[in-house]
């Protein structure tokens, strides 16, 4: 039964993070483990995905950013890439099937210009048909990278011939118009950042559990929030 509820309620509206950012990390050991193929683990990941995403909706967290693949990840094998790329079409399918019920704002963060043309165009068509929900916004991160990002923002600057304020910065990267995450989640044990949102998690809380991601359920995302809630954040004050 999951923390809050033992106690009777959901965790108080101020508690909850405002921005939540998880590294869905551990999807290929969860699946070896079980002796199945990676791609077993990452259609696994994909589920627990949804069911946190709504999770947070629930408990009224506003932004939920995740890691899906990085611009490193192309290192892998060609067909564990592909598996990968079929499991995002498909989410973005069901996605747009479930949109007028499930009210989530999504946006695919990343430079997705590598990206098939059916792809983007779903990327499109999503964006713009779930921008009329304001209550909850999902971030998927999709060849995404801190350092990608930062480059592309510092040439937008560059070719303007402009001298970037830290709000112009932060305004120009992909994430531009999302407040910074207040809370990082890394489940899979590894206590790494991996080039994820090296300019935006300056002040985050980092929370790292070795939990695998397909394994990760929202009561376990409830006791990230309790240690969030546990934390003191001084900002470089006193
Ligand atoms: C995270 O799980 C998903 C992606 C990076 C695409 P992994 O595939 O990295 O799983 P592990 O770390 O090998 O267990
Ligand atoms: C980080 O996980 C990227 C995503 C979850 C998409 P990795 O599995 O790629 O990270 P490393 O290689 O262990 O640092
Ligand atoms: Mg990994």
């Amino acid at each position: 039964m999951s923390l809050f509820r033992r106690r009777g309620k959901l965790p108080p509206p101020d508690s909850v993070p405002r921005h939540i950012a998880i590294v869905m990390d551990g999807n290929g050991r969860w699946a070896s483990r079980r002796g199945l193929p990676r791609a077993a683990g990452h259609a696994a990941g994909a589920e627990t995905f949804r069911r946190i995403a709504t999770h947070c909706r629930d408990i009224g967290v506003g932004y939920l950013t995740v890691y899906a693949f990085s611009t490193e990840n192309w290192k892998r094998p060609e067909d564990e890439v592909s598996q990968i790329f079929s499991l995002l079409e498909k989410y973005l399918a069901e996605a747009a099937e479930k949109m007028e019920r499930d009210k989530i704002r999504l946006r695919i963060l990343g430079d997705t210009s590598v990206l098939s043309s059916k792809l983007r165009r779903m990327i499109a068509d999503t964006e713009l048909i779930s921008s009329q929900y304001t209550g909850f916004q999902a971030n998927i991160c999709v060849n995404y990278g801190a350092r990608d990002e930062i480059l592309r923002a510092a040439e937008s600057f560059v070719r303007a011939g402009d001298a970037p304020t830290e709000e112009a910065f932060s305004a120009a990267l992909y994430s531009g118009g999302i407040p910074d995450p207040d809370l990082l989640i890394r489940p899979g044990g590894e206590t790494r950042l991996s080039n994820f949102l090296l300019w935006q998690l300056a002040y985050a809380e980092l929370y790292f559990t070795d939990i695998l991601w397909p394994d990760f359920t929202p009561d376990d995302l409830n006791r990230a929030v309790a240690a969030y809630n546990g934390r003191t954040r001084r900002f470089g004050g006193i």
